[in-house]
């Protein structure tokens, strides 16, 4: 063969291999609403970035007439390219070519792109849309993913791992997703499950659609397994780049300071008027967090998940940093099981990555009751309280209003390590609220006195005592607890400057084999 005739071929096979189960099958997944592997890969990276390995693996199993039925790539693309000029290794499975269904090869193709990742000390992207494992294949198909989850644990709090749910994402094959750091699912194009519909009907007789069951929604408010819920595959892929936008690409490195047109000294009267007069009156904590970062921006994770506390990324003075504040909004902003599990990892992560950690309290204790006990809110909480007190990044903390009792202690409370402990002058830092400590200091008290609007008279005086004593922020700030109590209004220039002021922090935990979080 002439050399051009060489030169020839690779690139018919390279348009072969572009082409995945060809023309009708891209068709089908476009009537779908999806996009293609390789037309996702366009949209994530920047133009002209990617680099592809490995586009003439083929499967190596030749029973069920699979000889036959050859697609170079064999289902998945991988490779590497740059988001905002950064390195990032990716693999885009290919629902055109047998589902896109996991084989042995496809599976090595995943772990090279996963071990140089690592080597590299890069995030690694997994585009999900497969029907999962390779039946044909058996447990050869099962030890591939076995492969890819060994490298998922291993990767864990080294490289950021993001994974998108563009399609289905089946069975086992669900556990990728769900060991990778943030899952983000597009909505009725994507489904996860650990048993579909119909072995649910042949288990248990509950009769359930794939959505019901697993879709993007589910998912995105009761499970909590997606944290970002995207309206289609664009909008998907470009909220990869985003949230990658505030991590470092490994555990050894910063995130990416950006410059920063916001003044950080800007006062926000809003600030000292955003408290109700009435404490048991709610207000958005949203509101507050886009007062005091940069350009108002938010990039909140579990949106629709655990709403009583929100989470999610930002910048003051152009460094990203991790934000955890109890939301008065939703049920007063109490933490539950959800919320403490929400938090913890969000927490953990910030932890991982080098990201600094902003908390915002207004919270009035934990959710009471038997489910919350049945349902270990003891070992939930915890999680928190152990996430807070194991963090070494730097961790601000501002007390807006509610600080109560347990609840005080775990959001990042000095005693847990908290490096600037602020709050607002409308702070109330107590065992709890007076209410509850009128009820249990004056019960005796107040049974005795028989006469009914006495009796209110009674509790009322004794509430607005201990309201006067307790409920504020200067019994803490006395004893050092809070190191001062800022004007709201400062809030933003406070963070900034505790924020530079804590950048060379350095803080360590005993050497061990590895923590033993109550799980
Ligand atoms: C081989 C598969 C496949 C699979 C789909 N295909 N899934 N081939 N192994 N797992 C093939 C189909 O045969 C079909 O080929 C093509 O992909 C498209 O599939 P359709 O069924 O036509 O597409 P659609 O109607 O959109 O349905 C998609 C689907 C369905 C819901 C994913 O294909 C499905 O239920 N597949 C099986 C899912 C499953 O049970 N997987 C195993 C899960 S257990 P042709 O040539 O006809 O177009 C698992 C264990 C992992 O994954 C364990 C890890 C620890």
């Amino acid at each position: 063969m002439a050399n051009q005739d060489k030169i020839n071929e690779l690139i018919e096979k390279r348009a072969k291999a572009k082409l995945g189960g060809g023309e009708k099958r891209i068709d089908s997944q476009h009537a779908k609403g999806k996009l293609t592997a390789r037309e996702r890969i366009d949209i994530l990276l920047d133009d002209d970035s990617f680099e592809e390995f490995d586009m003439f693996v083929t499967h190596r199993t030749k029973s069920f007439g699979l000889d036959k039925q050859i697609f170079l790539s064999d289902g998945v693309v991988t490779g590497h390219g740059t988001i905002d000029g950064r390195i990032v290794y990716l693999f885009a499975q290919d629902f055109t070519v047998f589902g896109g269904s996991l084989s042995e090869t496809y599976a090595l193709k995943i772990c090279k792109v996963m071990d140089m990742a690592m080597k590299i000390g890069a995030p690694i992207i997994g585009l999900n849309d497969s029907g999962g494992a390779r039946i044909q294949e058996g447990v050869r198909s099962l030890a591939g993913y076995a492969e890819i989850f060994q490298r998922n644990i291993m990767a864990s709090g080294v490289i950021p791992q993001i994974s998108s749910i563009l399609g289905p994402c089946a069975g086992g094959a669900v556990y990728s997703p769900a060991l990778t750091d943030f899952t983000i699912m597009t909505e009725e194009t994507s489904y996860m499950f650990v048993t579909g519909p119909k072995v649910v009907k042949s288990v248990t007789g509950e009769v359930v659609s794939a959505e019901q069951l697993g879709g993007a929604k589910i998912h995105s408010t009761r499970s909590g397994v997606s944290h970002f819920l995207a309206k289609d595959d664009e909008t998907n892929l470009l909220l990869i780049r985003k949230v990658l936008s505030y991590m470092p690409s490994n555990n050894l490195e910063e995130a990416p300071i950006l410059s920063c047109n916001d003044p950080i000294d800007r006062l926000e009267d809003a600030l000292n008027e955003i408290i109700p007069e009435n404490p048991n009156q709610p207000y958005d904590m949203v509101d507050v967090i886009s007062i005091i970062t940069d350009n108002g921006e938010f990039t909140e994770v579990h949106r629709n998940y655990a709403r009583n506390i929100c989470v999610g990324f930002a910048r003051f003075n152009g460094r990203p940093v991790g934000i955890v504040a109890n939301q008065p909004k939703y049920y007063a902003g109490v933490l539950d099981i959800d919320a403490s599990r929400k938090a913890a990892r969000f927490v953990r992560f910030c932890d991982a990555f080098n990201i600094p950690i902003v908390t915002l309290v207004d919270v009035p204790g934990f959710l009471p009751g038997t489910g919350q006990e049945y349902g270990g809110i003891i070992l939930h909480g915890a999680k928190l309280l152990y996430a807070y007190g194991e963090a070494t990044v730097p961790k601000v903390t501002i007390t807006l209003r509610k600080s109560y009792g347990g609840a005080h202690d775990v959001m990042s409370c000095k005693q847990l390590r908290g490096d600037i402990n602020y709050a607002w002058p409308t702070a109330e830092i107590a065992v709890m609220g007076a209410k509850g400590a009128v009820e249990v200091l004056e019960g005796s008290n107040i049974r005795k006195i028989e006469d009914h609007s006495e009796k209110e008279d009674y509790i009322q005086q004794k509430e607005d005592e201990y309201t006067e004593r307790f409920a504020n922020p200067y019994q803490a700030a006395k004893y050092g607890f809070i190191d001062d109590v800022i004007e709201p209004r400062n809030t933003r220039f406070r963070i900034v400057r505790a924020l530079e002021l804590l950048q060379n922090k350095k803080d360590v935990n005993p050497p061990k084999k590895h923590s033993n979080i109550p799980l």
